[in-house]
């Protein structure tokens, strides 16, 4: 372990989480992964034993959140990446939304996203040193039907740039990613006029791939770079420039 560096992942076992766990593990990190699926992260570290360690957690829940950051602490001492991408969505135009569908995403997305960044930030700023990259979304900028999810991901830009403020002169660089359509099973779920929709209104008429994303975080996550923080990159294939219908 000695020779590795140390990332924890959140969602790491389906979509675009895993996409960067695999990239990570490529780029010789060691990987926490941490996730609500158990049966699937399981096998994940079946598979790749000695690469990375599943840890069954849910963000929300700030016990959970302590136990992950307790055990990465106690048995590798240190975090140099974390990497903030558990999200879901709950989409319905603001009249037919429930309340409980507004805090779910919000408790998720956001507080889940804020209590993962805060023992990060403790330890990084003891260890004086780190990467944090927080996975927003370009619909930040404002999606129909998604009061909630827009709102969650303004919040994680938002506290983006807080904490580059906040941790800069501890060597801690905090950026974030807003992806575009990637196709995951976030995206699977959506109906096939709705993709075709949105595909069109693509300025590249594509859809992403979760390797986008990681070829992103990986990017940011190293300490090749040591002068960019606060920012939100978009992997949007172009969509963030405008309407392109
Ligand atoms: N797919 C897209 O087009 C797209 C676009 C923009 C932003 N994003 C963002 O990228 C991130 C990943 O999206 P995806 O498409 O891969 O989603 P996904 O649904 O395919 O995977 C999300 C993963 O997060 C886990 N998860 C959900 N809630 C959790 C919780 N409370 N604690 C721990 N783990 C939890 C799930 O079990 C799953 O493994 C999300 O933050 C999403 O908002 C996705």
């Amino acid at each position: 372990m000695e020779n590795k560096k140390i990332a924890i992942v959140t969602g790491a076992v389906k979509g675009i989480g895993n996409s960067i766990t695999v990239r990570l593990i490529k780029d010789n990190y060691f990987v926490v992964m941490v996730d609500v699926d158990q049966s699937n992260g399981e096998l994940f570290e079946s598979e790749n034993v000695g690469k990375c360690k599943f840890i069954l957690g849910n963000i929300s829940n700030k016990e959970d959140v302590k136990s992950i950051f307790k055990y990465v602490q106690n048995n590798y001492n240190r975090v140099d990446l974390l990497v903030n991408n558990a999200g879901i969505i709950r989409d319905n135009m603001i009249w037919n939304m429930s309340e409980e569908d507004f805090d779910d995403v919000i408790e998720i997305n956001l507080k889940g996203t804020w209590m993962m960044c805060k023992e990060a930030a403790l330890l990084m700023k003891i260890q004086n040193k780190g990467r944090i990259v927080n996975i927003t979304s370009r619909a930040w900028l404002g999606n129909k039907g998604q009061s909630n999810y827009s709102a969650s991901k303004a919040g994680v830009v938002g506290l983006t740039r807080v904490l580059a403020l906040e941790l800069g002169k501890y060597n801690v660089c905090v950026n974030a990613i807003a992806p575009g359509l990637i196709d995951t099973p976030l995206t699977k779920g959506l109906r096939e006029d709705v993709l075709e929709q949105l595909v069109n209104a693509q300025p590249t008429k594509s859809i992403g791939k979760p390797e986008d994303i990681a070829n992103a975080v990986a990017f940011l996550g190293s300490y090749d770079t040591n002068f960019i923080t606060g920012q939100t990159i978009y992997v949007d294939g172009g969509k963030s420039i405008g309407s392109n219908l």
